[in-house]
């Protein structure tokens, strides 16, 4: 049995620490989910890791679903959370509770919206039909790409007021837990002591009470960017350049394929065909 959102609150509670790593296919999300990390997002920067657009501003929801169908398919384990892309909840309620409701038919347990204050009610809409939402404050890239681009957020006491009564109103609002993406360390220990759902960062410190990264930056498979704030566990991108440089030498030279690798007929068909086309 895969966890549920009632596991992770009681993470919180329990103080232990939770792990969650972005996945948007079969073959990655499985190994993930083998890892034992507690969250798979199926976060809308598929749009630049997967799709290689600028921002997460063009993805849309047949993408979104079509993304969490695959990693449904790997999980085992993990909560599986999906992300509402831009515009797929900002209209209106019901696009918000639609939408939601077609992530949940993909395979996810529970969706993710970008939104304090202004998404409260969105929120307890989505919550009241059954349907657990992770909030997402402090960096907001669908909408703050549009105006300031990639900022810390809550630096100064007014900002940092502002993000803790954000989180309080999607506390209030119904959420199991919270991102909170780049904001000063600071902001990020108060708000974790301060909310009872667990807070789950994102290049915001070590004081919330878990990490979330993008998969390609911790194994270092995206060279386009490259946060500060992202562990580098690995040089992949490095190792696969390599291992497919060595294999076009290798066809390039005949090395590749070796008997190992190719099939080969009966004798005796092999004698008779030689035989009838007479060579
Ligand atoms: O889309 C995403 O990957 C996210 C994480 C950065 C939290 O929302």
């Amino acid at each position: 049995m895969h966890k549920s959102v009632y596991d992770i609150i009681k993470m919180k509670k329990d103080g232990k620490k939770i792990s969650a790593i972005t996945s948007y296919d079969y073959t990655l999300a499985s190994l993930c989910d083998k890892s034992g990390i507690d969250i798979l997002l199926v976060g809308d920067s598929a749009g630049m890791v997967m799709l290689g657009y600028e921002n997460t501003i063009p993805v849309t929801m047949e993408q979104m679903c079509m993304f969490t169908e695959a990693v449904s398919r790997a999980r085992k384990n993990a909560l599986l959370v999906a992300d509402l892309p831009f515009m797929s909840y900002q209209a209106s309620i019901e696009d918000a509770i639609k939408n939601s409701g077609r992530l949940i038919k993909a395979g996810a347990d529970a969706i993710k919206l970008e939104g304090g204050v202004s998404m409260s009610e969105t929120i307890s809409a989505i919550v009241d039909i059954g349907i657990p939402v992770m909030g997402h404050i402090g960096l907001q890239p669908q909408t703050t790409m549009l105006s300031e681009g990639y900022k810390v957020q809550g630096r100064t006491k007014e900002t940092a007021i502002k993000l803790i009564e954000d989180a309080k109103e999607l506390e209030e609002a119904g959420v199991f837990s919270i991102v909170l993406e780049m904001t000063s360390h600071e902001v990020a220990q108060i708000i974790s002591e301060t909310v009872s759902v667990p807070i789950i960062g994102i290049g915001s410190g070590v004081g919330c009470n878990g990490q979330v990264l993008v998969v390609q930056d911790l194994l270092g498979m995206f060279e386009k960017i490259k946060p500060k704030f992202a562990k580098r566990y690995l040089n992949l991108s490095e190792d696969i350049v390599k291992a497919l440089e060595n294999y076009k030498k290798d066809v390039e030279i005949g090395m590749f394929p070796a008997k190992e690798n190719w099939f080969s007929m009966d004798d005796e068909e092999f004698k008779k065909l030689r035989e009838q086309i007479g060579s």
